[in-house]
């Protein structure tokens, strides 16, 4: 089977924890440089998806390709930005380690920074407007700057993949503006970019794909071909409130005001 260079593509996996499986016989592939909206409820398995991606999780039937070889073998190149929940905030690194991190991999192995990696790091801080946190500790920041931090590191590793979990939930609109600016600009650099969030609204405006989940794929597509009634309610079930003017989704992470309009 031939694969399309700097393609992302999921044949037939199974992942979980342990015996558990949580996301079953998932297959899709997003092109090179395309922009995906992650959407599912909570527990649907976005989290546990992105952990395969990077390789934190092994996978328990099926393959991952990146750039047409198994994943492993290109695990650089892809950068993560994980939920918040998910990090030690206590951790005692300063702003400027956590981006420099970023860089790991693009040091040689004695693991010594150079100017270019100085440099890369400085620049992902001053693009996230956290220049001047520098030397802070990661653990005394806000939510929205930590999130940028984050950010900033995986601007610094120069990714052809990023995978962001819930980078717009629960952090304020300086940094949900930054996150949606750092996309635009990675879009124009060709870099494939998969977000997971819950809002509706923000996934048929500003992503080319999406992806609904709940424990396996419910659709693929282009956003208002898959956030139909039906795919939704698949998706969601009891917690998709169908109005009529519009739906609303009464789960826990969405706001109860932000209802969503289907196009159909
Ligand atoms: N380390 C773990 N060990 C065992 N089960 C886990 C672990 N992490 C997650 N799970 C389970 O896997 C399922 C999917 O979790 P996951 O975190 O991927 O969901 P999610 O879609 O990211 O949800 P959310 O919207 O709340 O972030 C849940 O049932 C969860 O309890
Ligand atoms: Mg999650």
């Amino acid at each position: 089977m031939s694969h399309t260079p700097h393609r992302l593509e999921l044949q037939n996996i199974n992942i979980g924890y342990g015996d558990k499986i949580v996301l079953r016989e998932l297959s899709f592939q997003v092109p090179h440089g395309s922009r995906v909206a992650v959407v599912g409820p909570n527990g649907a398995g976005k989290s546990t998806l992105f952990k395969a991606l990077v390789g934190l999780l092994p996978l328990q039937q099926g393959n991952i390709f990146i750039h047409g070889e198994a994943l492993g073998l290109h695990q650089d190149c892809v950068a993560y930005v994980p939920q918040r929940e998910e990090v030690d905030w206590r951790f005692p690194v300063t702003v400027e380690d956590v981006v420099m991190m970023g860089r790991f991999a693009q040091m040689g192995w004695l693991k010594r920074a150079t100017s270019r990696d100085r440099d890369a790091v400085q620049k992902s801080l001053m693009q996230m407007g956290i220049a001047d946190l520098a030397e802070q500790s990661i653990g005394q920041l806000s939510g929205g700057q930590q999130q940028r931090a984050f950010l900033a590191r995986a601007i610094a590793q120069e990714p052809h993949i990023l995978l962001m979990d819930e980078p717009f939930t629960g952090v304020d609109v300086t940094t949900q503006e930054a996150t949606l600016r750092l996309l635009d600009h990675l879009q124009e650099k060709k870099v494939t970019a998969i977000v997971s969030t819950h809002d509706l609204n923000l996934a048929s405006s500003r992503f080319d794909l999406a992806l609904l989940l709940n424990h396996r794929l419910i659709a693929f597509g282009a956003p208002r071909e898959v956030f139909t009634k039906e795919n939704l309610a698949q998706a969601f079930g009891n917690s998709l409130l169908v109005m009529e003017n519009g739906m609303m989704l009464v789960d826990e992470c969405c706001p109860p005001d932000e209802q969503f309009t289907i196009n159909d």
